[in-house]
């Protein structure tokens, strides 16, 4: 079984010409694809790292050395980052751990067993060999929490349940300087010296710009363990850095074939024809999409190990290709809204607006064929007819039908559509589909002619909050705040 990228339900043979696209609609893009192909190819060697760092050596080496090292002396990781330095991990952690990871650790304990090796522990995670009991009698790897919200109502209680002297601590910015972290670092950084004394410094690891940023100094200067993420991949397409990496090697997910996976898609991806590449196609179908007026992107993955990966997905593809400007400068506000939804659960939430509201959505699927698990639904209320016919069946027979069902009903009722499937959720499998988006989307940026690579929309709003909070050069942004008209009080009810 192979990853596939099935678009059957996009063209018009299936939802006929009004809403389908033709082949001659997607042969059309095959000349500025060849282009783009050879411009990213480039590229690759210059500046648009995150292609090599599946094949860095040296990162996967440091990577496992140091949690290697961490490993026998924690229970848990606490990452703090946001955006792109929490995302990755987080996909990676939610998709390739147990679901109830952090509950096989019983509070305070979960010292790992000094025999245990962080390089090769895919009880838990990998999807385990394994039952979960014996996962948590094995207590080989940490628990992690991501916190990338500063909402002090989610971050201080997290504090009643570690035991500091056993957690570990991975500061997580490229920049160096963003605000949400950097006050958190703070805060944890006073909290530990007052707790553990001159050793604190071994439960924190940063994570940051080898050269640039107040962080890296701080990281210098004062003997902090610190890892790297290259000048040349952005936050949101660093999963494969040591932002993702090092988190889900303490978690104990087996980060070489992570990396096998992503090396494995490279591959698949490296060619300029379209009707062979499914990340450029997945991109064509979704540029066509938006040309169609269909500006909402939905990803719907029918797996919960995927449900934060459709967060991690819907952060790359909104802050890549939203854009004001294209390439040339030219004013365009641009963009297709992502959405996420989870089967089965949003067939009872969202599927109704997508079936007849607006044509004015894509929506792709992500099937994984096999399940890890079996779960027979007995014979029983064979009496009720409304009911009794689930048994014999299996849960996951039912969660198959729902997905199949979906996909049918929305084509009859001419939704575009399509389906990625992976053969089953591993680390080699979730390796090419992070892959595999990242290529989507710097593509689909070259076909949208934007740079897919900054974030200018999200800098002003951070300016006013520097001169909120008093940051040296800011003080105009603080009386332009202060001068901020409070609202008519007709409009406030
Ligand atoms: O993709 C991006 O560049 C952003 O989402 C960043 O990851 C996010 O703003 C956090 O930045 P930093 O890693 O510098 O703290």
């Amino acid at each position: 079984m192979q990853f596939t990228l099935d678009f059957n339900n996009t063209m018009s043979d299936v939802l006929g010409s009004e809403q389908g696209f033709r082949p001659e609609d997607i042969d059309g893009l095959k000349k500025q694809a060849n282009e783009i192909h050879k411009n990213l190819q480039a590229r690759r060697r210059t500046d648009i790292g995150f292609y090599n760092l599946p094949y860095d050596e040296k990162l996967l080496k440091d990577v496992l050395s140091l949690s290697k090292e961490l490993a026998g002396s924690f229970d848990t990781l606490v990452v703090l980052g946001i955006g792109g330095s929490s995302l990755g991990g987080r996909a990676i952690f939610n998709a390739l751990c147990h679901p109830y990871h952090n509950l096989l650790h019983s509070v305070g304990e979960g010292r790992l067993s000094p025999n245990a090796s962080i390089g090769d522990v895919p009880s838990r995670c990998g999807r385990p060999q394994g039952s979960p009991l014996q996962a948590r009698n094995k207590r080989s790897v940490l628990r992690i929490f991501f916190c990338d919200n500063i909402d002090p109502d989610g971050f201080k209680p997290l504090f009643e349940i570690l035991n500091l002297k056993k957690t570990v601590f991975n500061v997580i910015t490229k920049s160096g300087e963003t605000a949400e972290t950097i006050a958190q670092f703070m805060v944890i950084k006073k909290l530990l010296e007052k707790m553990i004394g001159k050793k604190y410094r071994d439960n924190i690891i940063i994570t940051t710009d080898p050269l640039k940023g107040a962080l890296r100094k701080i990281a210098d200067e004062e003997g902090f363990k610190s890892l790297p993420v290259p000048p040349n991949v952005g936050g949101r397409y660093s999963v494969f850095s040591a932002v993702g990496l090092f988190p889900s090697a303490l978690a104990g997910v087996d980060i070489k074939k992570l990396l096998a996976g992503a090396r494995y898609m490279d591959e698949m991806c490296d060619t300029d024809d379209i009707w062979k590449n499914p990340a450029y196609m997945s991109a064509i179908l979704q540029y066509l999409a938006y040309k169609k007026g269909k500006n909402i992107s939905v990803i719907m993955p029918y797996s919960n190990a995927l449900r934060d990966f459709a967060e991690w997905y819907l952060q790359l593809w909104a802050e890549s290709l939203g854009k004001k400007v294209n390439l040339k400068g030219e004013a365009v506000n641009i963009g297709a809204t992502p959405l996420k939804a989870l089967g089965t659960t949003d067939q009872h939430s969202q599927l109704q607006l997508y079936m007849e509201g607006p044509y004015d959505k894509i929506i792709t699927f992500i099937e994984v064929k096999k399940l890890k698990n079996k779960m027979p639904i007995p014979r029983i209320f064979e009496g009720f007819k409304e009911i009794g016919y689930l048994g014999g069946h299996s849960i996951e027979e039912l969660f198959k039908a729902e997905l199949d069902a979906t996909r049918i009903a929305l084509t009859k009722n001419r939704r575009m559509n399509y389906a990625i499937a992976i053969p089953e959720i591993n680390p080699f499998t979730i390796g090419q589909l992070l892959f595999f988006f990242e290529v989507q989307t710097v593509f689909a940026g070259s076909l949208f002619e934007v740079n897919a690579f900054d974030q200018p929309g999200v800098e002003e709003g951070k300016r006013l909050t520097y001169g909120m909070m008093g940051k040296k050069g800011y003080e105009n942004k603080k009386n332009e705040v202060a001068k901020w008209p409070k609202g008519a009080k007709r409009y406030i009810i």
